[in-house]
């Protein structure tokens, strides 16, 4: 007799999908078999049963664009545990004179008695001739991942050449990783330059951030870090890719061996450029922005073939009154939208229901993939004896209608309302306690627990000498 029982789903496991019931004993899942009895029994017939999604890319309660992004760790964990998530990486930037150290003890304030799932951090380093000693301390402390930025020059968090050059050595001597924003400053700023202009903002409103932000912006600056990263060796991460010729660089690279991952992000998989034409279109702004139709179909694309491993939200939830503090100026509008709910939503319902993945390849782009890269395998991201047992029911094809006036997030606007979508979850389990029952959320905030991490990235790290 175990603990609890979840009986007669069709669970999702590293093995493929099969029919049986999985036990649970304390926090971890104890047996996958038939005819198991426990003194809890949770009905899954007619369900799947799948691993706890992992969201990698976060940003709760985070100050940026002249605000405080308005998901914090209370509605942004609860947000994402209806979505099946179970566990959440977000980025602990360092504050004018903090060290890495401190930006990490300041994140775990945030999270405290506030967290319903688990979560840790990726440590950004933000002042390299600062930062960089304090990175073997922070992989010490049980961080192995780290994030460099290419643009935010104004925020105090832009990165040059010669920091992620130096980083990436350190990741590979410390089997550690690197996540990098890539976009092209330079470039990007001197567009942004040309078109602030009084005539152009009142001709063409939010439609300048898509104007300014071309393809190019992004793929020059990830063909940069790669080049860093096929010299040193250390492994790299893009974060939030969203354009085709990305996609085909990634390739090129994994194709010659370069130690590059690449994750894209639930919008740009669902939703293009378009979206600036309308009046509200100042809401979807983010960053790198949302791209054509046929970067979404070359990202589906990537993740069936390999090249990008992992689905995320970049969550940076705005109100609709922050997205107001632009009047018009686009380079005004906070950057960034909600998302942890939706995740699996729109990857099953976009890419499962319509065909572009299975759902075997679904769990392993939300769950054990991101699980795997980001140091938490095997305790996270499979249903297998042993791990804990975080675990999502979702029903195969019952949709909701997204309307934010239901949803756990703090956003008063969602960029899928009015869509129907399957995939939220009718359960959610946390290390064996159920967190969301029937679709709604029953867990206590506070209970989701910080994660130390001894590795990250896939292939093991191997030091390159540079040849006399
Ligand atoms: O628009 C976005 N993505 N906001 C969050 C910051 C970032 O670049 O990830
Ligand atoms: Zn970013
Ligand atoms: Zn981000």
């Amino acid at each position: 007799m175990y603990d609890k029982v979840i009986r007669g789903g069709r669970l999702v496991t590293p093995g493929g999908v099969i029919e049986a019931d999985l036990a649970i004993e304390g926090e971890k899942i104890a047996a996958i078999g038939t005819g198991l009895d426990g003194r809890d029994v949770i009905d899954a017939d007619g369900h799947f049963v799948i691993p706890g999604v992992l969201d990698v890319h976060v940003h709760l309660a985070l100050p940026f664009c002249g605000t405080t992004s308005s998901d914090d760790y209370y509605t942004g964990t609860r947000a994402g545990a209806r979505g099946g998530v179970t566990t959440l990486i977000d980025f602990a930037i360092p504050y004018e004179g903090d060290s890495l150290s401190d930006a990490a003890d300041n994140w775990l304030k945030k999270a405290e008695g506030k967290a319903l799932i688990d979560y840790t951090f990726h440590i950004c380093i933000t002042r390299w001739d600062e930062h960089k000693d304090q990175i073997e301390g922070m992989v010490d402390r049980g961080f192995t991942t780290f994030k460099e930025f290419m643009i935010y020059e104004s925020e105090g968090w832009q990165s040059d050449d010669r920091a992620m050059f130096g980083t990436l050595e350190k990741m590979r001597d410390l089997g550690a990783m690197l996540l990098v924003h890539a976009e092209s400053s330079r470039v990007l700023d001197e567009l942004i330059e040309r078109h602030h202009t009084p005539e152009l903002m009142e001709q063409y409103g939010a439609r300048l951030h898509r104007m300014t932000r071309p393809n190019y912006i992004e793929s020059e600056a990830i063909q940069r870090a790669v080049q860093w990263c096929e010299v040193t060796g250390g492994q790299l991460y893009i974060v939030h890719m969203s354009t085709k010729e990305g996609t085909e660089i990634i390739k090129d690279a994994q194709a010659r061996g370069v130690p590059v991952i690449a994750e894209t992000c639930a919008q740009y998989l669902v939703l293009d450029d378009s979206v600036f034409d309308r009046e509200d279109g100042h809401l979807y702004a983010c960053c790198p922005q949302l791209k054509k139709p046929e970067d979404s179909a070359r990202l589906w694309q990537g993740l069936r073939d390999g090249e990008v491993s992992v689905v995320s939200t970049d969550t940076c939830t705005f109100t609709r009154e922050q997205k107001a503090m632009w009047e018009g100026d686009w380079t005004k509008i906070p950057m960034g939208m909600p998302g942890l709910e939706t995740l699996m939503p729109v990857v099953y319902t976009h890419g499962v229901l319509e065909g572009r993945l299975d759902i075997e390849t679904m769990v392993r782009k939300l769950s054990t993939d991101p699980a795997r890269i980001m140091g938490l395998y095997p305790r996270k991201g499979a249903l297998q004896v042993g791990s804990d047992a975080d675990i999502a029911i979702i029903h195969p094809d019952r949709k909701h209608r997204i309307d934010p006036d239901t949803m756990e997030t703090n956003a008063d606007w969602s960029p899928f309302e009015g869509w129907e979508m399957a995939g939220f979850a009718r359960t959610t389990l946390s290390r064996g306690e159920v967190i969301v029952d029937d679709y709604a959320v029953v867990g206590e905030a506070g209970r989701g627990r910080w994660l130390s991490r001894e590795y990250a990235g896939l292939e093991p790290q191997k030091s390159r000498e540079v040849e006399a």
